[in-house]
């Protein structure tokens, strides 16, 4: 998706505004993510974003989204955002972010996901990431008990082993 910075997207610096960014990105995450599940599908939660750069008034803002998995009723989108000046050409990675939504139907009930096969590599290492991002939002988000996340305490116990 592509947008151009105009006055009312800025704040009194003539920078982008972090909520109109945020914004943006959900419309794109949620257009991938409808594409996929062929259903509408609300927006779950949003993990952390940090904004690297200022993007500025003039700029041309590109956001990229892409499914990385498929879970039961939920998919996990990933987002890579670059800010470009559009005189010079100068392009910069701006965000990245992964946003979660919740495939539901006309009347509101969740429904099941198709699943999401993935194929290059760095495919296959957004799909097995996935897992382990799901956990920690869970259990950030109170859905899921610590206990219960064998991926994530697998990751710490890997490190440790490594350290
Ligand atoms: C998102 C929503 C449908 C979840 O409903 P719920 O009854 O709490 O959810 P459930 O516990 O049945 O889980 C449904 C799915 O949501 C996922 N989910 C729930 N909370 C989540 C969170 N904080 N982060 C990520 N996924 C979450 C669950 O993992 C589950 O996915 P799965 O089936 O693939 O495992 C519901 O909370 C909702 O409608 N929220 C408002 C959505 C909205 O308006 N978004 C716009 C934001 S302003």
């Amino acid at each position: 998706m592509n947008e151009l910075v105009l006055p009312n997207d800025t704040n009194t610096f003539g920078n982008l505004m972090g909520g109109r960014l945020l914004y943006w990105m959900d419309i794109c995450a949620a257009m991938a993510a409808q594409k996929h599940c062929s259903h509408v599908v609300v927006t779950a939660s949003v993990d952390n974003v940090s904004f690297k750069h200022p993007i500025k008034l003039g700029d041309a803002v590109m956001i990229e989204a892409r499914v990385t998995r498929g879970f039961n009723t939920s998919v996990e989108v990933r987002l890579d955002v670059w800010a470009q000046d559009l005189p010079s050409g100068t392009k910069i990675k701006s965000n990245e972010a992964y946003y979660t939504f919740v495939a539901i139907d006309r009347d509101g009930n969740t429904i099941i996901v198709p699943e999401l096969v993935p194929e290059s590599k760095h495919e296959q290492l957004l799909y097995e990431g996935a897992l382990r991002r799901r956990q920690l939002r869970l259990i950030l988000g109170g859905k899921m008990q610590p206990d219960d996340a064998t991926e994530l305490k697998a990751l710490f116990m890997e490190s440790q082993k490594g350290a």
